[in-house]
Parts: structure tokens; sequence; C-alpha cells
């Protein structure tokens, strides 16, 4: 399956997602400026993006632990979540979300 990565400089990447995997892996994988400090376990928040279009209402609810790590996030908008925390799957195919900012 595919998703669609916006970066910082508003440019589109198309990546190769398989089945099971973090989409923060992905992004990171694929090169992508994502930090992703604490290797996905919640804890860091710089996994942060923006879901585009519809595609936030069909991923599972954040959890209580995602919810409390984006409380501390910079720049949280309603369709803010932690990449780390969106296992990809075949209903993802076609995702789409853009990279919140990093103030580094
Ligand atoms: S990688 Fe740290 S919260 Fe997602």
């Amino acid at each position: 399956m595919r998703i669609f990565i916006t970066d910082r400089e508003n440019k589109e990447h198309e990546l190769v997602a398989e089945e099971g995997r973090r989409m923060m892996e992905i992004i990171r994988d694929a090169g992508l400026p994502v930090k992703a400090e604490c290797g996905g376990c919640c804890a860091c928040a710089t996994c942060h993006v923006y879901v585009l279009e519809d595609w936030f209402t069909k991923l599972t609810e954040a959890d209580e632990e995602e919810l409390d790590m984006l409380d501390m996030a910079f720049d949280v908008r309603d369709q803010s979540r932690l990449s780390c925390q969106i296992i990809m799957s075949d209903a993802l195919d076609g995702f789409k979300a853009t990279l919140a900012p990093d103030y580094d």
C-alpha cells in the first residue's frame, strides 16, 4: 500500500507502507525529517503529524497515553496524531498526512 506524506517544504512524498508497521517507521525509513526520539514508545511527540482530508476518521481513536503526549506537543490541531501510534493496515492505503513543525 502507499501513503502520501507532505514535508515541511510542502513537498508530497509517496511512500510504500507494509501492513503492521508503525507509520512513523515508514516516514523515518524513507529519510523524511521525523525525529521519533523515543523510538515509537509514545513518549516524545516528535513524530507528530497532521492527518489530511477524511483519513482522520478512518484511524482508531488515540488512547489516553497518546492524548497526554499530544497535550505537551506544539501546534496541536484537531487532526493531530502521533505517527508512531498509527499501525498500517490495508484500510489506510492512500493515507495522507503532513509533518508537524520541528522546533529544534
Ligand atoms: S516516536 Fe516518540 S511519540 Fe512517537
